[in-house]
C-alpha cells in the first residue's frame, strides 16, 4: 500500500520543521566535493515542499544555514549563499503556481546583500499566497533568537510600555522570529544525527522528534510521509496519563 493511503488527514501536524543534514557526507560517499551534496539537496527541498503542500501541511520550516555554519570554509559558505540565490530565483514561479508563501527566520541583515535582496523580493512577491508557508531558517540560531526577543522585551519594559509582571510565555513567543506561527508538532532530522544544533529550542518544547538515517539529498516524498506516519503513531500526552487521554476520546 502507498504510505499516503495510511496518513490520517484529520490528524496532520500544522507545522513540520526539518533539520536538513548530511549533504557533505552524501557527496563524500559519491566521491564528490561537498557542494555537490548541497546542489543535490535542493532536489529534496523541492520534493518535500511539494509533498507538504499536497498533503495539506500549513507551515514547513527548513533549517538551511545556522549561525554556526559561518565557521565553515569560506568557499563552502559562498557556494551555499550562491545556491540559495539561484534556487530562490528559479523556484519563485513554482512557489506562485502552488500558492506558497515564503518567509525566513534568522538574522537576514547579516547575509550577503545579494542573498538578502533576492529573499526579500521573493518574500514580497509571495506575501499573499495562502496554501502553505515555507519558512527558511537562514543565519538562524535559537539562542540568538531568544537573546533577541529578550532585548526587545527589555526595551519595552524600559520604555514603560510593558510591566515585568505582565511577561508571560506568550510575551516571549510573540517576540521570537516565529511570532504568529504555531509551534511545530513534528521535527525531522536527517543523516542519523540525534541532536538539535541550536534550532527552534523554545518552539519544539513539545514537538515529536523523528531522526532518520537517510541523508538529506536522498530524502524523498516517501520518507516525508513515513515521518508523518511515525508522528501519527505517537501518543502526545502533554504531561497527562495515557488513561486520561483515552477517557477524553470516548
Ligand atoms: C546540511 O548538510 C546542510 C547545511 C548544514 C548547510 P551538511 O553540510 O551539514 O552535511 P554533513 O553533515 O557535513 O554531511
Ligand atoms: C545543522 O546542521 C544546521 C543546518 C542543517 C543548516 P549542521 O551540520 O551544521 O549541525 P552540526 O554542526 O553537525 O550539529
Ligand atoms: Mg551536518
Amino acid at each position: 500500500m502507498d504510505a499516503r493511503d495510511q496518513i490520517d488527514m484529520t490528524r496532520l501536524p500544522r507545522h513540520v520543521a526539518i533539520i536538513m543534514d548530511g549533504n557533505g557526507r552524501w557527496a563524500k560517499a559519491h566521491g564528490k566535493p561537498r557542494v555537490f551534496g548541497h546542489r543535490n539537496g535542493v532536489k529534496s527541498v523541492r520534493e518535500v515542499t511539494e509533498a507538504a503542500a499536497e498533503i495539506g501541511i500549513s507551515y514547513l520550516t527548513l533549517y538551511a544555514f545556522s549561525t554556526e555554519n559561518w565557521s565553515r570554509p569560506a568557499s563552502e559558505v559562498n557556494a551555499l549563499m550562491q545556491l540559495l540565490v539561484q534556487t530562490v530565483r528559479k523556484e519563485i514561479k513554482t512557489l506562485q503556481e502552488n500558492q506558497i508563501r515564503l518567509q525566513t527566520i534568522g538574522d537576514r541583515s547579516r547575509l550577503p546583500s545579494k542573498t538578502a535582496r533576492t529573499l526579500e523580493e521573493a518574500i514580497e512577491a509571495t506575501r499573499t499566497n495562502t496554501r502553505m508557508t515555507l519558512i527558511l531558517a537562514l543565519n538562524y540560531s535559537a539562542k540568538w533568537e531568544i537573546a533577541e526577543a529578550t532585548r526587545l522585551i527589555a526595551n519595552e519594559v524600559k520604555n514603560g510600555t510593558l510591566q515585568p509582571d505582565q511577561i508571560t510565555e506568550q510575551t516571549i513567543a510573540d517576540h521570537l522570529n516565529t511570532a504568529g506561527i504555531p509551534d511545530p508538532e513534528l521535527l525531522i532530522r536527517t543523516s542519523g544525527e540525534s541532536r538539535i544544533s541550536n534550532f527552534l529550542l523554545w518552539q519544539i518544547a513539545y514537538a515529536e522528534l523523528v531522526f532518520t538515517p537517510v541523508m538529506w539529498p536522498d530524502f524523498r516524498k516517501e520518507h516525508f510521509k513515513e515521518a508523518l506516519l511515525d508522528y501519527q503513531h505517537r501518543e502526545r500526552r502533554f504531561g497527562k496519563t495515557s488513561d486520561q487521554l483515552s477517557s477524553q476520546n470516548v
